[in-house]
């Protein structure tokens, strides 16, 4: 139960020439916990919503349990969904909110009543059930929403951007809380977020959606270490991961990055990334991220295979780590650093790359070339 299938669905809202979802084509699996994000207005929560229900779907097909639900109202789809703005009633006790889903389905008074406070229990806001939302903080009214959509026990959860109104340290926390509730519960979770830590950190799979379109769909791990295309790449990872234009080409049989001022050798394992290159070289945007920059003492007067001499521009340390910002040239690179070593502005250093953890993209498209195969 609780499997959703998007057919080829599109949003596209009256007087707006670009559809704000376009062609969104996925299968989310029951019991799974899957992130949508991208940047504010990449049609994020026009997407839950109309898996909710809330919002009509242009064209396209969507799917419950194999059941075609387009026209299904949103309160016979059996999905709760918590909001940024929690969308409490004022007027309403905290039992009474939480109770107002099941009153309205017409559950049994004594089920209400064991459900209402076995929720209050687990999100520990027992000792609230008789205040009204005015009284509570911010946090508090985000565990009476959380408990309200649990208390219905659907068999999917949406929830868009639920954590944006809270502090930095209630946000860890109750991002920790809603990881355990869902493997807990194993419902279906769409869980819908502009932040990529919040994403990396709570989804088994993530859609990373850019003007309506998606990007790419992944794990974690596989979307940090394998992204599709520049905006994938520049978007995951904080700071963000070094691009420079280049070209590929072939000496003597083996593959070359260079630009004005760097040349690197590239490892046996991107070859058969560039087989395909028809002319003798290919201008792509070399990608690495900055915990695979390594700087180490200036080697002007001895330059050394695949290393660039390099000026410090700025350091930044956030205790466990510090990133160092150099200039090659007219490019500017991050390098992650041990919080040790102490570089200053004008220091002249060399970086050198980590060779096996490349990326390369397509200087004219965006996207990645070749590939690990699987
Ligand atoms: N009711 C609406 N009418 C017209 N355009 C809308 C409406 N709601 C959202 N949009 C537009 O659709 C696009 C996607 O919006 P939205 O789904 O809210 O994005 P996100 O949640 O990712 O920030 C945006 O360009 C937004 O301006
Ligand atoms: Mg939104």
């Amino acid at each position: 139960m609780g499997s959703i299938t998007f057919h080829h669905v599109f949003k596209r809202y009256k007087g707006e020439s670009r559809p704000a979802v376009n062609d969104f084509h996925l299968s989310i699996e029951e019991g799974e916990f899957l992130v949508l994000v991208g940047p504010s207005g990449c049609g994020k929560s026009t997407t839950l919503r109309m898996l909710a229900g809330l919002e009509e779907i242009s064209s396209g097909e969507l799917y419950i349990d194999d059941k075609f639900v387009n026209y299904v109202s949103p309160k016979d789809r059996d999905i709760a969904m918590v909001f940024q703005n929690y969308a409490l009633y004022p007027n309403l006790s905290v039992y009474e909110n939480i109770a107002l889903g099941l009153k309205l389905r017409k559950t049994a008074k004594y089920e209400i009543e064991l459900r209402v406070n076995r929720v209050a229990k687990i999100l520990e806001i027992s000792h609230l059930l008789e205040r009204k939302p005015s009284q509570l903080s911010g946090g508090q009214k985000q565990r009476v929403a959380l408990g309200r959509a649990i208390a219905r026990e659907p068999q999917v959860f949406l929830m868009d951007e639920p954590l944006s109104n809270l502090d930095a340290k209630l946000r860890a926390q109750t991002r920790a809380e809603i990881i355990k509730l869902q493997s807990d519960l194993k419902r279906t979770m769409v869980y819908v977020t502009h932040d990529q830590v919040e994403a990396m950190t709570m989804g088994t799979r993530i859609v990373v959606m850019k003007d309506g379109v998606i990007q790419q769909v992944a794990p974690p791990r596989q979307l940090y270490d394998e992204p599709a295309n520049l905006f994938v790449a520049g978007f995951i990872g904080s700071p963000q991961m070094n691009f420079v234009n280049g070209s590929v080409l072939k000496e003597d049989g083996r593959f070359y990055f260079v630009n004005k001022r760097i040349r690197l050798a590239l490892p046996e394992k991107y070859g058969s990334r560039f087989d395909s290159l028809t002319r003798s070289e290919r201008n792509v945007v070399l990608g690495v991220r900055p915990e695979h920059v390594l700087l180490g003492p200036d080697r002007t007067d001895e330059p050394q295979p695949n290393s660039v001499s390099a000026v410090v521009q700025m350091t930044e340390a956030t205790g466990a780590d510090s990133y160092v910002y150099v200039a090659v040239g007219e490019t500017r690179i991050i390098a992650r650093t041990e919080p040790e070593t102490v570089y200053r502005p004008e220091d002249k250093v060399s970086a050198s790359f980590q060779l096996e953890k490349l990326h390369f993209f397509d200087e004219n498209t965006g996207d990645a070339v070749g590939g690990e195969p699987g």
